[in-house]
């Protein structure tokens, strides 16, 4: 691997949890105003467009990352080679479904930005119907898989999590934060749905 290789790499992985994974704790939180009822789920909406500089922010801290991690990940992806074989099991499955995700939250996010962002469609009315229902729970148990075990490769990669018993530890709280996460998202798409 060049150096530049390398960097872009350590890049790739570093934006994926800052500013992306702060990103998803801020989403979720924003979102979260739902279980107060529609309107304050309306008000925190009007407050955070009406933010000073949002849309700068958008760009700088969402959009150019996501572009890129997503344009280089797709890249990863296409270069993902079959010596994974080699790791245990359970690892294997989730190096797979890690690409499998990406390739699923590509169409997720351009859909979900194109509608909300772009069309002004609103979220609510959207869950009715049981398909877009559906599609969004898949949508966004991929992005929570993907950034859950993402989250756990990343202790890899950086060296925080070494050696078999601390990788055993990560794993768990990574599966942990994935159940919560997933149960939280899911409370919000049906408090949206109902509302
Ligand atoms: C736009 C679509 C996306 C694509 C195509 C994509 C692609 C990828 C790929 C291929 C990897 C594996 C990299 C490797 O094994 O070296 C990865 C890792 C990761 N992604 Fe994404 N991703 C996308 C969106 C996101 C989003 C929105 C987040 C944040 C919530 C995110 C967070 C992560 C994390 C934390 C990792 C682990 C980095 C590491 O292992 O060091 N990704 N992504």
């Amino acid at each position: 691997m060049s150096k530049f290789s390398f960097f872009l790499r350590r890049f790739h992985s570093l934006i994926a949890v800052v500013p992306l994974g702060l990103f998803i704790f801020v989403h979720f939180m924003l979102n979260s105003a739902i279980f107060l009822g529609s309107d304050a789920y309306v008000t925190m909406m009007g407050f955070m467009r009406g933010f000073p500089f949002v849309q700068v922010l958008e760009l700088l801290l969402i959009a150019i990352p996501i572009i890129f991690h997503g344009i280089y990940g797709i890249y990863i992806v296409y270069l993902a080679k079959n010596n994974v074989l080699q790791y245990k099991y359970y690892r294997n499955f989730a190096f797979y479904l890690q690409r499998i995700t990406a390739i699923i939250l590509v169409a997720f996010i351009i859909w979900h930005v194109y509608t909300l962002r772009f069309a002004d469609a609103n979220l609510a009315v959207m869950l009715h119907s049981p398909l877009i229902f559906v599609l969004y729970v898949i949508g966004v148990l991929a992005a929570i898989y993907h950034f859950t075990n993402g989250l756990f490769t990343f202790c890899i990669t950086w060296g925080i999590c070494v050696g078999d018993r601390a990788q055993k530890i990560f794993a768990i709280c990574a599966t942990l934060l994935f159940i919560v996460m997933s149960l939280w998202a899911v409370a919000i798409l049906l408090s949206l749905a109902l509302a």
